[in-house]
């Protein structure tokens, strides 16, 4: 399984792929894998292309005061796991190799960047754009596999394929969760084993929600809201009801319900879908 470290090597060994006729798959990741990732790599292999998977932890999408130092870095673990699953080949760009020159031109979200998320973390959903852009660009994928779990980050990638005229199919994975139901994500591991009993409130508190789905958006908010609120340790971020495309909750329909909370320390985000009534 090669490693290619250098976008420039990278890019071309891309390039070669599609002009040879192959279609080339890309899933994206910071790293510190675990089976929510590996629920991408199966996807993309499905799709029968040369699958590559990126490592690296973006810089420009973390703010001051935020995780990036605390961010878990695992390559060697990383590159064991995805040679166990098999993968045609993996990017590692440092740093440096992705921003020779420092972030310069980047790109910006438009509204939606600065909700939810983005209202927090304010250079997070730019960064990210920045980042996938060049990954697009270097990789050169036909398809690329985003989770659910980071449902804004997947509708914005969404919205930059179609304003930037990529010519790549997004897909959304599901989230893959413990037994329990608590979000696989690569903060779990920083949650202490108090903490991690407490998280669960978190997905308890998304399907209360939309098990009250038929009594309407209220009813929705209400049930989430009780679930959290009776536990005293999460700080909740935000807890919102959107449409699917996370414009505002339409009144019956499908919709999606999302929350950001710190559990300690430790930020968590989930997200479920429901029908309203
Ligand atoms: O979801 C992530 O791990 C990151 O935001 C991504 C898409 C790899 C960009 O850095």
């Amino acid at each position: 399984m090669p490693v290619h470290h250098d976008p420039e090597v990278m890019s071309s060994v891309s390039q070669k792929l599609r002009t040879s006729g192959r279609e080339v798959a890309l899933v994206p990741t910071m790293g510190a894998l675990h089976d929510g990732h590996l629920a991408l790599v199966e996807q993309a292999k499905e799709t029968e292309s040369e699958v590559i998977v990126s490592i690296f932890v973006n810089p420009l999408q973390f703010g001051a005061g935020e995780d990036l130092d605390r961010y878990p870095r695992t390559l060697d673990a990383d590159l064991e796991m995805l040679r166990e699953v098999g993968v045609d080949s993996v990017f590692a760009p440092s740093p440096v190799g992705m921003y020779p020159v420092g972030p310069r031109t980047t790109v910006a979200p438009g509204p939606l960047g600065t909700e939810l998320c983005g209202a927090t973390r304010p250079v997070l959903f730019g960064g990210m754009l920045t980042v996938v852009a060049k990954l697009f660009q270097i990789t050169k994928p036909t398809i690329a596999f985003f989770g659910e779990k980071d449902y804004q980050q997947l509708i914005l990638i969404e919205q930059m394929v179609r304003d930037l005229n990529f010519d790549i199919r997004i897909v959304g994975v599901p989230t893959v969760r413990e037994p329990d139901g608590l979000a696989l994500s690569s903060r779990n591991r920083f949650l202490t084993p108090d903490e991690r009993v407490s998280a669960i409130a978190i997905p308890a508190a998304l399907r209360a929600g939309a098990r009250s789905g038929e009594a309407g958006a209220e009813a929705v908010m209400r049930a989430a809201r009780a679930v959290l609120d009776s536990h005293e340790e999460i700080r909740v971020e935000y807890l919102e009801l959107r449409d699917p495309d996370l414009g505002p909750a339409r009144a019956s329909g499908r919709a999606r319900l999302l929350v950001a909370a710190y559990v300690g320390r430790t930020r968590l985000i989930d997200n479920l879908s429901l029908t309203l009534k």
